[in-house]
């Protein structure tokens, strides 16, 4: 393992004996194979008879993350005083740089939200726009980035354009090319998604926010099924707005999320909310996440997460929830009744698998998987979206894959 990753967890506290064995046995692996993997898997407290593929919605914390947020819960509780929550303040600093350095932007730039859902409401609340002005969205956009526009368009008198997709993804230059169509001279802000949670598209998001630079439109970008799966790269995406979730591909505390706010684009964002401890003259995109007492064990939780899958390395989490998503896509497309809605291709495509059964209706076969052999996945039951969602993530194997698929198989005939 590489010394940068050693260094990265300060705490105030000891740590819990779990990130300790974590830790050594991690540094101890000489390679990333199937032990090393293992390793990983057993962190995590998932019932053994579980085939729990579903990490688009919602993963399991790891053990090492529940430890440290357990411990500070109880510190908390045990001493809610002013002088003991005073520490607090300092650990939501780290938790920033932590989530700067991984995200490769500035502390300044990150506010720690709630979820993807608010981080992208901030966004869509705080822009200044006017009446006629266009808002450019997919029909794929979770409800936090479309219906969220919608309502602000009709309070406003904005005009929302709404792409369709296509499934699966003709190529990134397609995708690219009915954006950059669909702009006009009035179009104020590009909102899309990452990853969609639909039918699993990646988006070119460079690309696309390149395009929204040179035409100076407001480039937001949804990242909930994108941070803690691909190593993001917010350096070399220049969108000017991010936002994601901890408990989804980063395995971190539910109700906790972290919003980027490109620098130069801070002051032009009104802040939605504005309680006891805001300031106009607060740092950056610290503006942007004062709500009123806060859950600060959580903020703990969420820099525990970080620091797991920075142990981890997240390229190397990157390329493994790709090896998992790439083996369901290929037993899934060898089963002659299944309708892969999902890209093979790496450009297109992330740890979304999203497939529909020809031969026996969404609903009925997401329930038999279930009864029959407790696999936790996700349906969407009608629309052009419609189908199975596999999401395996790291504390998933290959052979919890393979059982998936064959599960569906015994399905589809
Ligand atoms: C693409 C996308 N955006 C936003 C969200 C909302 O996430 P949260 O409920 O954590 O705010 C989801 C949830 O599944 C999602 O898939």
């Amino acid at each position: 393992m590489e010394s940068t990753r050693r260094g990265l967890i300060a705490t105030a506290f000891a740590l819990p004996a779990s990130w300790a064995a974590f830790t050594r046995n991690l540094q101890a692996a000489t390679a990333l194979d199937d032990a090393y993997w293992r390793m990983v898997q057993r962190q995590f407290p998932l019932e053994d008879n579980l085939l729990y593929l579903n990490a688009a919605n919602v993963c399991p914390a790891s053990r090492p993350v529940m430890d440290r947020h357990l411990e500070y819960l109880r510190d908390f509780h045990a001493n809610p005083s002013f002088q003991n929550r005073d520490k607090y303040t300092a650990l939501r600093e780290n938790l920033r740089q932590k989530a700067a350095r991984l995200l490769r932007v500035t502390a300044d730039e990150i506010a720690v939200t709630r979820n993807t859902s608010e981080g992208s409401n901030i966004i869509v609340k705080g822009i200044d726009l006017k009446a006629g002005d266009e808002i450019l969205i997919t029909d794929h956009n979770h409800p936090s980035n479309n219906d969220s526009w919608k309502v602000r368009a009709k309070r406003d008198g904005l005009v929302v354009k709404s792409l369709p997709v296509p499934i699966p993804a003709p190529s990134a230059g397609e995708l690219l090319g009915s954006i950059e169509r669909a702009v006009t001279p009035r179009t104020r802000v590009i909102a899309i998604t990452h990853v969609t949670s639909t039918t699993g598209i990646l988006y070119p998001a460079r690309e696309v926010a390149e395009l929204a630079r040179r035409k100076n439109i407001w480039m937001h970008l949804d990242g909930a099924q994108s941070f803690g799966c691909l190593d993001v790269d917010l350096a070399a995406i220049p969108c000017d707005s991010y936002s994601t979730s901890a408990h989804k591909w980063l395995m971190g505390p539910l109700e906790a999320g972290l919003l980027f706010v490109r620098a130069g684009r801070i002051a032009e964002l009104w802040p939605s909310i504005v309680t006891a401890g805001w300031a106009d003259d607060l740092k950056g995109a610290r503006k942007f996440e004062v709500f009123g007492q806060r859950d600060d064990p959580r903020v703990v939780a969420l820099e525990a997460s970080l620091d797991f899958v920075s142990l981890i390395g997240m390229a190397n989490v990157e390329a493994r929830a790709r090896a998992l998503a790439s083996r369901a896509k290929a037993g899934l497309k060898a089963i002659g009744n299944v309708e892969l809605k999902t890209n093979l291709q790496p450009e297109l495509s992330a740890g979304v698998v999203k497939f529909k059964l020809r031969n026996m209706a969404t609903k009925a076969a997401y329930d038999k998987l279930w009864e029959r052999h407790r696999l936790a996945i996700a349906s969407t039951l009608s629309g052009d979206s419609e189908g199975l969602r596999f999401s395996p993530h790291i504390y998933n194997s290959f052979e919890q894959v393979d059982a998936a698929v064959a599960a569906v198989k015994e399905l589809a005939g």
